[in-house]
């Protein structure tokens, strides 16, 4: 913290434009649902099918502003938008621009999406709701469409803003080793239909040029929070400058399992923010291929290895990723995923369609528009049973967090693991959660899993808050958590349940309302709930895009 005041202050006195927005305490209290514009909402809200899926869809921030509410109604704090300037126009060998990762002009904005005040709108709608605003960057390298593959084609660098030069970039090189640092740096992402030069990010130039463009952008959108594409493709010097110069919480995205290569940016001080790419692989295998010890064994290595787990990123999809439910479609395991995301340590970032089980195993598929991506027919169903699980999910944590700030950096320990059951505690006492997390599936048995010692006070009365019941830590502080179907458990002690919005106690918003506010317990309208809700959490995902296009 004391770090990033300074940082802000030096950032402010270099430019007096970079905002003084919020840092990574703030970010760490978060939850962040990840939108992809062009695949979340069109302007007027229609949901006819779009024919051409590597095309424009007709999402835009006008689109996004008017369906916030289903966005909030899970209880999310934060939104993470991709890619917001100018992009190519061509209708090339890899479709269009409309993921937004093919810059080439960067003072330019991506008019697919609106004007710029439409931007400005959004960000204005999201801080009315006191939610944070994350853009996703492109900082490696520019984008042109060409014919055929490099170096046969020949780019044209004045079209190319505001790096319009070929001296801004490296020379051509094709990756031919990504696990290489020297290559995967140096060489450029893109070589066969779209060329992706890359930006010589080791000079000065092209650092100060990138830092006064970032300082704008964040000042002229009020941008919350920004995700670093390919972060892991630029040299790690130009990293601190540009988070300096953007003056907000970054989130940079380093695509490895590997957690030495992830947590070295942490404790380099490189950037503080990481989507946690090496849990991220061992909670797909315990929760698809029944591997629980191998996701526990993770979660050790990355407290070993990196300095700050609640400002890693937490997420089971992204837009480069599988989705989950073409991975395995039992309901019960989709909820134990998603559980897990939200209640591990860390900030938890949601994929947008992970909350309908869309499906879709790679691009373009895993991007499929959400207006169309509901199981249950019903575009933007706010009754599925994933949009409901999430809701209840993100009112819990916003409320441990609303009543003490300090479960936020309190570390998730672990009360029990078998090869299909791992139980957590999270938070410090009186608001910690017990988290019980199955890889059974719906098919899972009925028992009952003691889970302790110490998980409560002795007697202390608690809520599972999937079901309402209430039990009693027994004479170790264990609680009884009655497994069956394979679903998640998440247990709060009743005496704090109230603000929570569960369970028919009434949100702090609703009881701050209540001219007559009692103790008891009212019932109360899920979505209203959660919209009201005023402490949350945060964040999300990265990188593939560029990988995957070219694979
Ligand atoms: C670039 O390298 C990849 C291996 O990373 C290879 O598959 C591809 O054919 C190469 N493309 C060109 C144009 O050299
Ligand atoms: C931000 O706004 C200023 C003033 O209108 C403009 O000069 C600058 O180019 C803008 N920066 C970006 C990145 O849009
Ligand atoms: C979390 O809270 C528990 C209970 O108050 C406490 O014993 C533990 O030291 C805390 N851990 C951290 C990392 O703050
Ligand atoms: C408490 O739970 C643990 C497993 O988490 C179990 O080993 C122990 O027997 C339980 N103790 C009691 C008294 O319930
Ligand atoms: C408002 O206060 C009344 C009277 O104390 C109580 O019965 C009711 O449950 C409260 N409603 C909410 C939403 O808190
Ligand atoms: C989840 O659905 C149940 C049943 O419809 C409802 O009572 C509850 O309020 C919903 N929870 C949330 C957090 O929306």
């Amino acid at each position: 913290m004391g770090r990033f005041t300074v940082i802000l202050a030096a950032a402010a006195s270099l430019g007096g434009l970079a905002s003084a927005g919020p840092g990574a305490a703030e970010w760490a209290s978060r939850s962040i649902y990840q939108v992809m514009i062009d695949r979340f909402a069109r302007s007027d809200g229609s949901s006819e099918e779009c024919t051409d899926i590597d095309g424009y869809c007709g999402g835009t921030w006008t689109g996004l502003i008017n369906k916030l509410d289903y966005i909030q109604g899970m209880g999310f704090t934060a939104v993470q938008i991709s890619p917001v300037v100018e992009n190519i126009r061509e209708d090339t060998g890899y479709g269009e621009a409309y993921h937004g990762y093919w810059s080439n002009n960067m003072y330019g904005i991506n008019e697919n999406f609106g004007t710029a005040g439409d931007l400005s709108h959004l960000s204005q709608a999201l801080h009315d709701r006191d939610m944070y605003l994350m853009v996703d960057v492109v900082i490696n390298n520019m984008a042109q469409a060409i014919d055929g593959s490099m170096p046969d084609q020949t780019i044209d660098y004045s079209q190319l803003q505001p790096f319009n030069d070929e001296r801004y970039y490296h020379e051509y090189c094709n990756i031919t080793d990504y696990d290489n640092d020297e290559i995967a740096q140096q060489c450029w992402l893109g070589v066969t239909n779209v060329a992706l030069p890359d930006l010589d990010t080791e000079s000065q130039e092209v650092t100060d040029m990138i830092g006064t463009w970032i300082t704008g952008l964040v000042a002229n959108y009020s941008i919350d929070g920004l995700r670093i594409d390919a972060a892991k493709h630029v040299n790690n010097e130009y990293l601190p400058p540009f988070v300096e110069a953007a003056g907000v919480f970054t989130f940079g995205e380093i695509f490895s399992g590997v957690v030495d290569n992830v947590c070295k940016y942490q404790r380099d001080n490189l950037i503080s923010g990481l989507p946690n790419f090496p849990v991220y692989f061992p909670l797909i295998q315990a929760f698809t291929a029944g591997d629980m010890e191998g996701l526990s064994e993770m979660i050790s290595d990355v407290n070993d290895g990196c300095t700050d787990t609640s400002v890693l990123g937490t997420f089971a999809e992204n837009h480069d990723l599988p989705r989950f439910a073409s991975l395995v479609p039992d309901l019960a395991l989709a909820k134990n995923a998603i559980a897990f995301t939200i209640l591990a340590d860390g900030i938890p970032t949601m994929y947008q369609g992970q909350e309908q089980h869309m499906p879709g195993n790679y691009s373009p598929y895993n991007r499929a528009p959400l207006w169309s991506g509901s199981e249950s027919g019903t575009p933007y169903d706010t009754s599925a049973p994933l949009y409901n699980l999430t809701a209840t999910l993100n009112a819990l944590r916003n409320h441990a967090i609303s009543i003490d700030s300090r479960y936020v950096s309190n570390h998730s320990i672990e009360l029990f693991l078998d090869p299909s059951t791992m139980a957590t505690r999270k938070g410090p006492d009186g608001v910690q959660i017990v988290a019980v997390f199955s890889n059974q599936g719906e098919r899972g048995g009925e028992y009952e899993l003691s889970v302790g010692p110490s998980a409560y006070e002795i007697g202390t009365e608690v809520i599972e808050v999937f079901s309402c019941t209430r039990s009693n830590a027994n004479e170790a502080g264990n609680v009884t958590a009655l497994m069956g179907a394979g679903e998640p458990k998440a247990f709060f002690p009743t005496a704090q349940m109230e603000g929570s919005g569960l369970c028919g106690y009434a949100s702090n918003a609703e009881a701050a309302t209540n001219t007559s506010s009692g103790a008891e317990p009212s019932a109360t309208n899920g979505a209203a709930i959660a919209a009201d809700v005023r402490w949350g959490t945060a964040l999300l995902g990265v990188m593939g895009a560029l990988a995957f296009w070219l694979l």
